[in-house]
C-alpha cells in the first residue's frame, strides 16, 4: 500500500489501482498535507466516511500527476506556513482543474489567494468560537444555524464579492465557496468542532458525488497479520510503561508471537509515575506469553540530566538513556542479535516531534518525544505509529487490554522529566512523585479520575514565600492542571468542583514539604501544550 503519493510514477500508480481493485472503487480523494498537526485527523475522518484518501506531497506532486490521478475531491490541510512570508510548496495549477477541492484553514487561503482574494492577518483565533451560517449551502448543509468550530489562526480570508459567504465567526469568513471551492477557516477535524464529520460527508458526497463506501476494516487483524510476517521467529523487547498504548502493543504481540521465550517486556525505573511499576507487575508479571524485565535507570538518568535546565536538552537526555538502555537489554534477550524493539509510540508523538506523513511542506516541530527517531541499532517495531490515543485505545478494547490499562491517564514517555522545570534533581524528582501520587489518590476518591483524560502536577522554576509557624523561606510554585481530550490533539481545561481543589490544596500544603504556593493551569490547546515542556 503506498503510504505518501509524490508523483505519477508507474509504480505508484500501479499500487493505487491495486489498493483501489481492494476496495471495488474508481473513487479518489487527494489529501495534501500542508504540515498540519492535525493532517492525520483529517485522514482518519474520510476513513471513517469509507472513502479512499491518499496523502499527497505538495512539494512535489504537479497538476499533471493529478490530472493522470484523476481524483473526485482534494483537500488541502492546514500547515504552519503563511501564504504571505512563506507560501508553501504547491502547484497551483491543481486548483485550475475544476476537481472540487476544499481547503481548510491554511488551504482555505491558499486558493483564496490564488484566486486574487485578500488574505488578511493580524486577527488571532485560537480557541473554540461560535459559527453563524448565513446561507444554505451544500458544505454545510445538515448542520444547524450555530455550531462551535474550533479556530486556529493568524491570518484570515476576506469577504470578497466574489465569495459565496456561508458562515462567520465573530465577523470572520469561517466557511465560503466559489465555484468548485470550498473553504473552511476552522478545523472540522478536531472533536470540538461539533459538525466536522457532517462537513466531511457533504464535501466528499454531495459536493463531489462520491457514491462508495469501503467496509471499516478489522484494523487489530490487520496488525497482528502483519506483526506475524514482520516478527517470523525473531525475538521482541517492548519497552513496557504501564500505560494504554505499550500495553496494547503488547497484547497485540501477544496474538504475534509463541510465548514468554520470545516476547520479553522491560520496564525502566527512575523517572516514573508512583504507580506504574505496580501496574506492570500486576498485568505483564508472572505471564506465559511475556517475561518481564524491570532495570533501575535512576542514577543514570539522574547523571544524564545533571546540569541540563532546557526542556529540550533534557529530552534529549532522557532519550540518550533510554535508547542504550533497550540496545543492551535486546542484546542480553538475544545474544545473537535476532531481535527486534517494540514501542508504544502513537502518530500524535511522531507528528508533533516533527515527522508524520511524508510531505516537502514544513512542518513544527513542538516537542521531541522519547520514541520517535532514536535510529536503534536493532530493526524497530511501532504497530500504533498510524493511531493516535483513541484509535489505540479502540484496538486495545478488541483484543483485550484490561479496561483498568486503557483507562489510565496517558503519561509522556520521558516521565516526570517534562513535570519538572529547571535542573532535575533527586529532591525534586521526590518532590513531582509525592505530588502525583497526592493529586491522582484525590481525584480517584473523588470519582474525578475517569471524567478527566489526563492530569498532572508541574515544580515550577519560580519561586513563592511562604511562612510556616512563626518562620519564614521559599519554595517552588507548584502546577497543578486536568484536561479533557479525546486524542491529545486538543485539550480543554478541566472543571474539578471546589472542594476537590480545597482538598488537594490542603494535601499539598501539609504533606509535601517545601512548597511555595500552588497554582492551578486554566489554558487549553490550543495554545497551550498539555504538557509543560
Ligand atoms: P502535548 O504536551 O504535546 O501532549 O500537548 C500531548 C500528549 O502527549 C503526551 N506527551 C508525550 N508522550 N513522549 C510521550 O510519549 C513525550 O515526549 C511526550 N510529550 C507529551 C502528553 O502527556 C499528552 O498526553
Amino acid at each position: 500500500m503506498l503510504d505518501t503519493f509524490k508523483g505519477a510514477s508507474p509504480a505508484a500508480l500501479d499500487a493505487i489501482r491495486e489498493e483501489m481493485g481492494v476496495r471495488r472503487t474508481q473513487e479518489l480523494f487527494l489529501l495534501f498535507a500542508m504540515g498540519s498537526q492535525f493532517d492525520h485527523l483529517i485522514f482518519q475522518e474520510l476513513a471513517k466516511l469509507g472513502v479512499y484518501c491518499l496523502v499527497a506531497d505538495p512539494a512535489s506532486v504537479t497538476a499533471e500527476d493529478v490530472a493522470t490521478l484523476k481524483p473526485i475531491g482534494i483537500i488541502l490541510s492546514g500547515g504552519p506556513a503563511s501564504v504571505h512570508s512563506e507560501p508553501p510548496p504547491f502547484d497551483s495549477k491543481i486548483f485550475d482543474l475544476g476537481i472540487p477541492v476544499l481547503g481548510i484553514c491554511l488551504g482555505f487561503q491558499m486558493w483564496a489567494k490564488h484566486l486574487g482574494i485578500r488574505v488578511a492577518s493580524g486577527h488571532q483565533q485560537l480557541s473554540v468560537h461560535n459559527a453563524i451560517m448565513h446561507a444554505q449551502n451544500l458544505l454545510l448543509a445538515d448542520c444547524p444555524t450555530e455550531m462551535p468550530v474550533l479556530q486556529s489562526h493568524g491570518d484570515e480570508v476576506s469577504a470578497d464579492g466574489r465569495l459565496a459567504i456561508f458562515a462567520t465567526c465573530d465577523g470572520v469568513v469561517a466557511a465560503a465557496g466559489h465555484r468548485h471551492f470550498y473553504g473552511v477557516q476552522f478545523h472540522p477535524e478536531v472533536h470540538e468542532t461539533a459538525y466536522g464529520r457532517t462537513i466531511f460527508e457533504n464535501f466528499c458526497f454531495k459536493i463531489c458525488g462520491a457514491k462508495d463506501r469501503f467496509p471499516a476494516q478489522d484494523v487489530a487483524k490487520q496488525k497482528i497479520d502483519e506483526l506475524r510476517q514482520q516478527i517470523g521467529d525473531k525475538k521482541v523487547l517492548l519497552a513496557l510503561s504501564g500505560g494504554a498504548d505499550s500495553s496494547t502493543v503488547a497484547y497485540l504481540l501477544k496474538h504475534a508471537t509463541n510465548g514468554a521465550s520470545q516476547l520479553r517486556g522491560i520496564y525502566i525505573r527512575g523517572i516514573d509515575r508512583p504507580d506504574d511499576e505496580a501496574f506492570v507487575h500486576r498485568y505483564f508479571g508472572n505471564q506465559d506469553w511475556i517475561s518481564l524485565v524491570i532495570i533501575d535507570a535512576t542514577e543514570q538518568f539522574l547523571e544524564a540530566l545533571a546540569g541540563k535546565t532546557g526542556m529540550r536538552d533534557k529530552r534529549i537526555a532522557m532519550r540518550s538513556v533510554y535508547k542504550p538502555t533497550l540496545e543492551n537489554q535486546a542484546q542480553v534477550f538475544a545474544p545473537e542479535g535476532d531481535v527486534l524493539i517494540a514501542q508504544g509510540t502513537l502518530y500524535t508523538d511522531i507528528c508533533e516531534s516533527g515527522g508524520g506523513h511524508a510531505s516537502g511542506a514544513r512542518k513544527a516541530s513542538i516537542k521531541l518525544h522519547h520514541n520517535t527517531n532514536l535510529g536503534f541499532s536493532f530493526p524497530e517495531i511501532t504497530p500504533l505509529a498510524d493511531c493516535v490515543k483513541d484509535g489505540g485505545r479502540d484496538i486495545g478494547r478488541k483484543i483485550g487490554v484490561p479496561e483498568e490499562l486503557l483507562v489510565r491517564h496517558p503519561f509522556p514517555g520521558p516521565g516526570l522529566v517534562v513535570r519538572i522545570e529547571g535542573e532535575i534533581t533527586r529532591e525534586k524528582l521526590v518532590m513531582a512523585r509525592q505530588l502525583d501520587e497526592i493529586y491522582i489518590e484525590e481525584l480517584r476518591r473523588a470519582g474525578q479520575y475517569e471524567r478527566v483524560w489526563q492530569a498532572g502536577v508541574v515544580v515550577t522554576q519560580s519561586q513563592h514565600t511562604f511562612t510556616k509557624g512563626d518562620d519564614a523561606g521559599s519554595g517552588p510554585v507548584i502546577a497543578y492542571w486536568a484536561v479533557n481530550s479525546v486524542n491529545g490533539f486538543t485539550a480543554h481545561a478541566a472543571r474539578l468542583p471546589d472542594e476537590v481543589h480545597d482538598r488537594i490544596v490542603r494535601r499539598f500544603g501539609n504533606e509535601v514539604h517545601g512548597i511555595g504556593s500552588i497554582a492551578y493551569r486554566m489554558s487549553n490547546k490550543p495554545f497551550s501544550t498539555i504538557e509543560w515542556g
